[in-house]
């Protein structure tokens, strides 16, 4: 009888671990422990994305504010999608945080993330304090692990930092060596914030730069297992390509931006022409494509800018001034300001003036208002007497950080459009698609609109009320 239970639970066993196979969840208890050090927008996706996947992970940050939220499943920043799966995660114990606890996290984990901030230095070159500080501990806790473990950098470093600054650091600080006791890959990130959870979990590509082809060939096993049946191309490279290809990516990017505001520019000098019109038929070439083709008021946000400053700041260190790049920066520094400019095409002086300024965030979906646009917007307005009333759907406790009371900031939209001379749509919110003409002209004073993110119709809303939008030749 005993012999039968235990046949039975042997065969219940074998089929419940080939239907977890099936599903792509290989054998649990041979899954790898994985820890995170850092968790702001890539280093908490990171860690939220394996835990949801299976993987036992330990998130760590200097900041005990930050990790105490985390293991309340709250997230510190506003992110659509992550917060459901942070609270599923705490809770089945598949994700904790520790704070100031690199060495626990490395001696008790088979790989470590490195996701903590790269900032800009005023020459634009980036600090590495945080990349220091971090490989510094790593490397001491490496010191009393047993056994093989692998640090993988996740920050956005330029080419040279994962082999000529953490490198010697970890073998310094562990008496160990690289590849023979501890494995060290690049692996650069591509999230956009506001989608960033299923960025992780649906990767273009897999990019894994290595000291060594071991380190590789065991990250690539990671991501093979982790994305199960549907493995994005995994490309493993060098350390420093993997560093390059992370800022190439960005910069070739800001440069579509840039050059679509340019042609943008052009546009608004030549009646007829409107550059939604032209990015849309550019973009059905393929050699072209469409996306990144938004004229607007320019990019914001804690990658581009810093990325592109840094990319130059790194070529020029090897005496090479990559123009392009300077120009990109160039068109990306006035583009917003076209905003105060189309201002006073149609108030005159703007002493005085009440302008509704709508979305303040460095794009939409979040709260985020690091190098946003609406910053130089509405310093400019401010420099020239006028009154600005602000409203964005989540940015207003962030924004209150940089604006203070400077500006006034409106609950709703018809808040924010009451008694105003102007608006000026800055972050193109979903909520902010569905205003009509009719809408702006009952709740304003004077009915001026500025579209600064092509959302609006000309043909509708140039029939009805004061009509200037980025890109549009009148
Ligand atoms: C960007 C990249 O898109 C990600 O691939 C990369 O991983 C990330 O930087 C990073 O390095 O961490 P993100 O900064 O979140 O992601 O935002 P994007 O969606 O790229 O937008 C950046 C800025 O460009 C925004 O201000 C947006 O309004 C602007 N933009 C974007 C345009 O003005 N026009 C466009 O066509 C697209």
């Amino acid at each position: 009888m005993l012999l039968c239970y235990v046949n039975l639970y042997i065969f219940s066993m074998i089929t419940l671990s080939k239907l977890l196979l099936s599903f792509g969840v290989s054998s649990l208890s041979k899954r790898p422990k994985i820890s995170v050090i850092g968790v702001g927008y890539v280093g908490l996706c990171t860690a939220v994305g394996l835990a949801s996947r299976g993987y036992s992970v330990i998130a760590c940050d200097i900041e005990v504010e930050k990790i105490n939220k985390i293991n309340q499943g709250i997230p510190p920043f506003f992110e659509p999608g992550i917060q459901e799966k942070l609270s599923e995660c705490i809770r089945s114990g598949m994700l904790k945080g520790l704070a100031n606890e690199t060495d626990r996290a490395v001696v008790e984990t088979d790989f470590t993330y490195v996701a903590v901030g790269t900032p800009s230095k005023p020459d634009g070159s980036i600090d590495l304090t945080y990349i220091e500080s971090v490989a510094l501990n790593i490397g001491k806790a490496l010191k009393q692990k047993n056994g093989y473990h692998i640090t993988i950098i996740k920050s956005t470093v330029v080419p040279g930092t994962t082999q000529n600054v953490v490198l010697p650091l970890l073998e310094r600080e562990s008496g160990k060596k690289c590849d023979v006791d501890f494995g060290l890959c690049m692996n650069p990130e591509f999230l956009r914030q506001g989608s960033a959870f299923q960025d992780t979990l649906n990767a273009d590509r897999v990019v894994i730069g290595s000291h060594d082809k071991q380190a590789g060939d065991k990250l690539e096993a990671l991501y093979r297992d982790f994305y199960s049946i549907h493995v994005p191309p995994i490309i493993q490279t060098t350390l420093s390509t993997a560093e390059l290809i992370k800022y190439a990516s960005n910069a070739m990017l800001a440069t579509k931006i840039s050059f679509i505001n340019t042609i943008a520019n052009i546009c608004e000098k030549i009646p007829g022409t409107d550059v939604k019109v032209v990015a849309e038929v550019m973009g059905l070439d393929k050699r072209i494509g469409p996306q990144f083709l938004d004229a607007g008021l320019g990019y914001g946000g804690s990658c581009f800018p810093k990325d592109v400053k840094a990319l130059i700041a790194c070529s020029e260190a090897f005496d090479y001034t990559p123009e392009l790049l300077v120009a990109t920066e160039n068109v990306n520094k006035y583009q917003p300001l076209k905003a105060v400019e189309f201002c006073r095409q149609q108030l005159g002086t703007l002493k005085d003036k009440q302008i509704a300024v709508l979305g303040l965030a460095f794009k939409p979906d979040t709260d985020d208002l690091r190098e946003a646009r609406a910053i130089p917007i509405i310093a400019q307005l401010l420099a020239e007497g006028a009154c600005i009333v602000a409203y964005d759907p989540v940015a207003f406790p962030t924004a209150n950080v940089i604006f203070k009371n400077s500006i006034r900031y409106a609950d709703s939209v018809v808040g924010c459009l009451k008694g105003a001379d102007c608006c000026i749509l800055v972050t193109e919110w979903s909520e902010f698609k569905k205003l009509t003409p009719d809408f702006f002209k009952a709740h304003m004073k004077q009915a001026i609109l500025i579209d600064g993110r092509r959302i609006y119709d000309p043909q509708i809303f140039n029939k009805k009320l004061i009509f200037s939008a980025i890109g549009l030749g009148q």
